[in-house]
């Protein structure tokens, strides 16, 4: 009866594995194809109060629209950090928001309602609060697939020159982190030698 287990929340959980597992890269090329996954993730980066995503994209196709009319405002491009995507998660499973590009917990890059008919479209979006983002792409139309060649683009200005820095600010951070996970392995050789012994 009720005792059937929910997949949405392993829906998320494979979400949000995919979330943290995605590697840093600042200048991305990706194509999808007939893709039906609600969420994409795309990129991350840190961005500094001079923030930029650049993003151009092309060939975009839906494909298997059972709805003559569909709400485009709901299938788009959006910026979400780590911090806060916990809690988007939760405004879906608590079913606050039925689209992660409604939450207010995230920056809406783009929607595919302003394309007009169009198949690609390019834009510039500037972030000026400092942190770990992610570039996601939401599909909230069910049965809908989408398909489109991505091409992004995530950097800092930096200086009076507003020179373009495609170093991660969060990266200055990682050394250490490296410098812990030795020092963790290095006590746990200790371990299996004193058992040898
Ligand atoms: C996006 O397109 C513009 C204009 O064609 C180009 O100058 C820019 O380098 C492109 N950016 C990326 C990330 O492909």
């Amino acid at each position: 009866m009720s005792f059937a287990p929910r997949p949405f929340p392993i829906l998320l959980l494979s979400l949000l594995t995919t979330f943290f597992s995605l590697c840093s890269a600042e200048i991305r090329s990706s194509s999808v194809r007939s893709d039906w996954r609600p969420i994409i993730p795309f990129d991350e980066f840190g961005f500094t109060h001079k923030g930029r995503l650049e993003l151009n994209v092309s060939k975009i196709a839906l494909s298997d629209q059972p709805n003559p009319n569909p709400d485009l405002s709901k299938v788009g491009f959006f910026l979400c950090t780590r911090d806060s995507w916990i809690h988007v998660f939760q405004q879906l499973e608590e079913g606050d928001v039925r689209c992660a590009l409604d939450s207010n917990l995230v920056k809406r890059v783009y929607t595919f309602d302003s394309l007009k008919g169009g198949h690609e479209f390019s834009t510039v979006f500037s972030e000026t609060d400092a942190d770990q983002y992610t570039l996601l792409f939401a599909n909230c139309l069910q049965q809908v697939k989408v398909s489109m060649d991505v091409k992004s683009a995530m950097y800092n200005l930096e200086g009076k020159e507003n020179r373009r820095d495609y170093l991660s600010a969060g990266k200055t951070i990682l050394p250490r982190v490296y410098f812990f996970f030795s020092l963790g392995l290095r006590c746990s050789c200790r371990f299996v030698d004193l058992r040898a012994l």
